[in-house]
């Protein structure tokens, strides 16, 4: 009865300084970018999330690099910005699914930039056309390189281009795109979320190496935003805008080393915990994402 009671105890003092620790975030205040250097550079920048948070830095007058695949698209987001905001921005365009060219066109793109970069955000992924089993993924091989070299070489290449001068600065932050899919079992979507685990260890052994150093290093871990990779359309109390997506994530740099960076995402991960303990959280992923399957094969029927 007493080693019960102990247990018991021990159980409920774990969970309240859980807690409070949590909600401590909510009353801190977090790394003010401004003060890192007059410029960020965000990948993925012409779309979604990306595109988000170039917004949102521009319109804290923070000169923004924005780099993604199509030259265009990006012109078109550059002018947008500068007009809107009245900062400067620079474009370079590299496919992240062909590692070998990203360091290099990074390093070169950003080598006459002046003032310093205080901000990088990895913010570039692709996920599955729709969820799958592994084997059964269209041009398995071929789509399984391009997600590791888009979600986890680009991660690589450009923090390599970019921290450098970060750390002869002794200031900035990094801060990375993970999934929440990465915090759990997310059967059906097993290599995407395999990358964003890769992306939270890195990010989180990174954080350690170089906070001496004046970094700040942090992983992302949202569930659903509107965008394209989402297929959603409309915001919703779970599922915000990218606008307010990065406004509410960068409210969470320095606070926490792995965030969903959006408090209504903390209350889903609390209930994928509360699954997890009873031991239903992956067959319940699982069950969904079959469905979702489902759709997605008959709706590809139908148009074929
Ligand atoms: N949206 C969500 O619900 C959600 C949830 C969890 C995590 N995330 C993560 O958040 C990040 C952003 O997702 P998102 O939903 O905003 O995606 P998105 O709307 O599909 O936008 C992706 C951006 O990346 C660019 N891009 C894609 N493939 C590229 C490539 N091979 N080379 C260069 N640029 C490329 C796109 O450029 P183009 O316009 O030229 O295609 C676009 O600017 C990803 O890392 C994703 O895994 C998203």
């Amino acid at each position: 009865m007493e080693v019960l009671s102990l247990a018991g105890t021990v159980f409920i003092g774990y969970n309240l300084i859980r807690f409070i620790l949590y909600i401590s975030k909510f009353v801190r205040t977090p790394v003010d970018v401004r003060k890192l250097g007059d410029w960020a550079v965000v990948t993925g920048a012409t779309d979604g999330i990306g595109k988000g948070f170039a917004n949102r830095l521009a319109s804290q007058g923070i000169n923004v690099v924005l780099v993604s695949r199509s030259l265009s698209k990006l012109q078109d987001v550059a002018g947008e910005l500068e007009e809107k905001y009245k900062i400067k921005t620079v474009v370079i365009a590299v496919d992240f699914t062909e590692p070998e060219l990203v360091y290099n066109n990074i390093s070169e793109g950003i080598k006459n930039i002046e003032g310093g970069i205080g901000l990088l955000i990895n913010n570039v992924g692709m996920g599955y056309e729709h969820p799958e089993y592994f084997l059964e993924i269209e041009n398995c091989a071929e789509a399984c390189r391009n997600m590791v070299n888009c979600n986890v070489s680009s991660v690589l290449n450009v923090t390599r281009a970019v921290l450098p001068s970060m750390v002869n600065r002794g200031k900035g932050a990094v801060i990375n795109l993970s999934s929440f899919s990465s915090l759990q079992s997310t059967p059906l979507l097993s290599v995407y979320s395999s990358t964003k685990a890769f992306v939270n260890q890195f990010s989180q052994d990174l954080e350690i190496e170089y906070r001496g150093k004046g970094i700040v290093v942090q992983a992302l871990a949202p569930c659903y935003v509107v965008s394209k990779l989402s297929k959603v359309r409309s915001a919703s109390f779970f599922i915000p805008s990218p606008e307010t997506y990065a406004k509410s994530a960068l409210n969470t740099l320095g606070l926490e080393t792995i965030s969903t960076g959006y408090w209504p995402h903390d209350l889903m991960l609390f209930g994928v915990n509360v699954l997890s303990v009873l031991g239903i959280q992956g067959w319940y992923v699982f069950s969904n994402l079959s469905q979702m399957r489902t759709r997605a094969l008959k709706k590809k029927a139908k148009t074929n």
